[in-house]
Order: C-alpha cells, then structure tokens, then sequence
C-alpha cells in the first residue's frame, strides 16, 4: 500500500514537473520568445500582479525596451509591439478576449462585446455610415449640434468664469463637454443630456460611472441606474421620430436635431428582423456604451491637450494665429447671435485643414493616448507566425499604443511633446526617400486598426478640433492650483482619478 501511494505521488510529481516546468520551459512554441519576468512561462502571478496594482502597461513596456518586439507575459500570454504584429493580430481579424464581457450593459452585448465574428461586422455596418468621416463632416444636424452647444453652453459659461477669476477643474467639464455632444448626437439636441449646465448633477452621474467600472460594492445599483437613465433618453428619442415634427417645434429656443444614431440603428436593427422585444435593448445597450465611450476617452484627449498647451504660451499663440484665419471665426461673445438660430460655424474640412492644430491633436493622442492599455485577441485554432515566432491557437495576445507609441526609432525623443514632428515628416521625406510622417501614421495607434478599430474616431476627431479652434481663438490658459496659484509644470496623473485646474483669461 505504501509503495503504492509513494508510487502515485510521485508520478503526480512527475506529471507536474513535464506539465507546468518542461513544456512551457522547453516544448511550448512560445519557449522560443523572450519572457518579460522569469516566472512568465509557468505562471501568471507577474502580470497578474502588474495588472491588480495599476501598472500593467508600464512593465509590459518596459520588457518590451528590454527584450524587443515580442515578450511572453503568462504562460499563454504574448505581447507584440511591432507592425508585423500589428498586422497577423488586427487586419488579420483575431477574436476580442472575452474580457470585454465584463462591460456588458443590459446582459445585451453592444459592439465593443459581441464576440462573434459575423455578428459583429454585421452590427458594425449598421453604424459605420452615420461615424464617418464624410458624413459627420456634411452633417447639418452635428453642425447645429456644435454651434448650439458652444455659444449657448460652453462659451459662455467659460466667458463667465473668466470674468469673475474663477478656475475650472477641466477633466470634469470637458468629459460633461463630451457627453452633451455625443448624446445629442445620438438622440437628438432636444432629447439629450444637458451636463455642462448642470455640472452638479454631472458629479452624481460621473460617480455611478467609476462605481460601474470600478467594482464598487455598489457596482449593480449604479449599473442599473445608468441603464435606466439611458432607457429614458432612448424612450424621448423614439417618441420624437413617432411623433411628426411641426414647422413651430422646428422654432423653438432648443433648435430641434434629429436622433441621427439612434434613429438610423433601429431601423436597420427592425430591417435586420430582430425581434420587437429584443430590440429596446440592443438599441439601449449599444447607445449607452457611446455615450460612456464619447464621455470618457474624448474627455481624457482634450484634458492632456489643454494640459499641454497650458504650459506652453506659445504654442497658444501660434495656434491662436492659425485660428484667426478661419471664416466665420469663432468669437463670442458676438453680435450676430440670435436667439431662435444657431449662429453659424466655419465648416468642419476647414477646421480639419489646420496644420498646427491637428499636429497638436495628433501628438496629444501620441504621447497620452487616452486607451494606452493591451488591446487583447485571441490566436485561432489554426495559429500564426509573428516576428518570425510561431504562436498556437488560443494564446492571448495584445499590443497598446503606450508600446507602439513610445518607439524612439518611429518617434525621436518619444517622451516629448512635439506637435510639429506631424507636420514636417512628409516634406522632410522627399529628399531620401523616406517619409518619417508616413511612418508615424503606421504607427499611430489611438484608435486602434483592422475591424475592431474605434468606430468614434472621427466624430471625436471633429468635436475636439471644434471645442480647442473655439477655446484659444477667445482665451488663452494657465494651469493653477486650488488656491488659483499658477504653475507651469504641475503633472496631471492618472486621468481616471485626477483633475487639471485651468484658469481662462479672456482675450479682449
Ligand atoms: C479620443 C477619443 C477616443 C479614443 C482614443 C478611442 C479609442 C478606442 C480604442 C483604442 C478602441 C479599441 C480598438 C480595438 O479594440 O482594437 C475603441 C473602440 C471603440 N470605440 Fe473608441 N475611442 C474614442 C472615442 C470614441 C467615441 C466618441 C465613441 C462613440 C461612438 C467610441 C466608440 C467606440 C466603440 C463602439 C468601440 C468598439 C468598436 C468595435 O469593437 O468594433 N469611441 N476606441
């Protein structure tokens, strides 16, 4: 009997040893690649560890720096930060992980979460039309959106401000900014949320937001509550396009705009044969998870760019030079501003043709992407071969933009912030052959690539270039602190928790 079990442990022990030390070690593909921690091939700990203490994309970066462009996180881990990665992993269509099944809103998965291949471009090409690039930018509905929401909304509150001396914590304003845009967009101007007046109300929502993301106790409460208010704006959105719109509603003070999301995803949801039942909350789920998405990254974009140009005078009044030469500008407060219109904006390709400008924008997305994080997929079953490096089917793999971005031979002096780096890669290129701007793009990661990119991309693109061209064509900026004492080098950390106090001087 002894004998026996001293048999069996020891085979156990034996099993153990091939099963978690030799093959991962010695016989698995992924023996083959540089390990970020030498504990990665056997066990999970480090980057679990990494992740739990907020300092994943850091150390996944930092291997990176040590070992080169492929590094093995976890036994079934890999990170890559290479274009050739960049390809197999993202045009090449990999799964999402099911990770992403943890921010599903109403049990509906919305774009972000819904797995399958299919059934997502399906979803995807519901949508696309009304997000792009051309549409946004010959969208009358938007334009009014934008001019209602600046000279009505935000210039004035911030002309207000800057009267009476008083500071603005921004990453507060412009995640409400944010929002009111991305929903009014949604469900239509009237039907939409109305945060930047109401910044009180705005704080009571932005904490049920990190109670949901955060895994507070309260997590369900404040889940639920953001559903239920969300359902309410999808309720006001469909009882508008049920109801005919009479020329007197068209004049009131609020000029009406269409539910242009919302509208054109319930009719290709009904098109597609969905059922009436399952339909409210495919509709809710999917505009709930743009509202969350249109608040908190674009918010994150436009604190770090008003973080950078705050420090930097110059840079504000170059851009502000550039500014003057748009027509109509942007000034306010204005005489021609009528109540019952909304005043008229410069169109939204001349504002996208700013060079400065854009240069800023790109670099702020560069240098603080605001989704810096490993975008993770999963290896089908037939496998693939990245840097050379054969990767079985099931593994997890990822790259981030922290580790496409901080790539010194891509991006001299990646550290620093060099809007101009944009804006002369092109011409400098002519002359050898090499087209440093051309690169940088390959490489420029914000909003992701391949058929999971960011589908928000351009509407964020032309709300952020609208809200910067109208803030410094009539103030300028200057970090302080809460006792309103300037200072030019005060880091803003982490966007999740933190906060950039600006004072706005008007400019007379
Ligand atoms: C500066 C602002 C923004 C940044 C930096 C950003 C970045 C990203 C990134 C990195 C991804 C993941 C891509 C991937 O997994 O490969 C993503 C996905 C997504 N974003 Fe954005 N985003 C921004 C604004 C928005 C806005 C305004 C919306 C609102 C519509 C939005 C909606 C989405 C959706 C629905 C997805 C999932 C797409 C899919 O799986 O097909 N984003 N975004």
């Amino acid at each position: 009997m002894g004998i026996f079990l001293q048999a069996t442990a020891t085979a156990c022990l034996v099993w153990l040893i091939y099963h978690y030390f030799i093959i991962p070690l010695f016989l698995s593909p992924l023996s083959k690649i540089p390990n970020a921690h030498f504990t990665s091939p056997c066990i999970s700990t480090w980057i679990w560890w990494k992740r739990r203490t907020g300092f994943e994309t850091r150390s996944i970066f930092a291997a990176h720096q040590k070992y080169g462009s492929i590094v093995r996180l976890a036994p079934n881990e890999v990170s890559v930060a290479s274009l050739d990665g960049l390809r197999q992993v993202y045009l090449g269509g990999f799964d999402r992980s099911p990770w992403y099944n943890q921010f599903v809103n109403y049990q509906t998965p919305s774009l972000v979460n819904i797995l399958p291949r299919e059934q997502h471009s399906t979803r995807k090409r519901m949508l696309t039309h009304v997000f792009s690039k051309s549409y946004l930018q010959g969208s009358t509905d938007l334009q009014t959106i934008s001019s209602v929401l600046l000279f009505r909304r935000l210039l004035p509150f911030l002309h207000s401000m800057a009267l009476t001396d008083n500071p603005i914590d921004v990453f507060q304003l412009f995640q409400a900014t944010s929002i009111d845009f991305m929903s009014a967009y949604l469900f239509g101007l009237t039907k939409s949320t109305n945060f930047m007046r109401n910044l009180s109300s705005f704080q009571r929502y932005l904490s049920l937001c990190h109670a949901k993301v955060r895994f507070y106790p309260n997590r369900a409460r404040a889940a639920e509550k953001l559903e239920a208010h969300c359902l309410s704006l999808c309720r006001a959105a469909e009882s508008f396009l049920q109801s005919s719109i009479s020329s007197e509603d068209m004049m009131q003070e609020t000029p009406c705009t269409n539910p242009v999301v919302y509208s054109q995803l319930s009719s290709s949801l009904s098109k597609s044969g969905l059922s009436p039942e399952h339909k409210p909350l495919a509709l809710a789920s999917e505009m709930l998870d743009s509202m969350d998405a249109g608040r908190e990254v674009t918010g994150v974009a436009l604190t770090y760019l008003f973080y950078e140009l705050s420090r930097n005078p110059t840079l504000q009044t170059s851009l502000r030079t550039e500014l003057l030469a748009l027509s109509p500008r942007i000034t306010y407060p204005s005489t021609s501003q009528s109540d019952s219109q909304a005043q008229a904006l410069p169109l939204p390709h001349a504002i996208d043709s700013l060079a400065l400008l854009n240069g800023i924008v790109d670099e702020t997305l560069r240098l603080h992407a605001p989704v810096p994080g490993p975008q993770k997929r999963i290896v089908p079953s037939m496998g693939t071969i990245i840097n050379g490096y054969s990767i079985p089917g099931g593994v997890e793999v990822s790259t981030s933009a922290r580790c496409l971005h901080q790539n010194e031979k891509i991006f001299p002096n990646p550290s620093v912030f060099v809007p101009e780096r944009w804006m002369q890669g092109g011409e400098s290129a002519k002359g050898n052959g090499y087209d440093g701007n051309k690169e940088m793009r390959r490489w420029f990661w914000a909003f992701g690539s391949g058929g999971r990119m960011c589908i928000g991309n351009h509407f964020a693109l032309q709300v952020i270039k609208l809200l910067v061209s109208a803030i410094y064509t009539n103030f300028t900026t200057t970090i302080v602190d809460d006792e309103g004492i300037e200072h030019r080098d005060e880091m803003v950390a982490g966007p999740m928790s933190d906060k950039l106090i600006l004072q706005f001087h008007h400019i007379s």
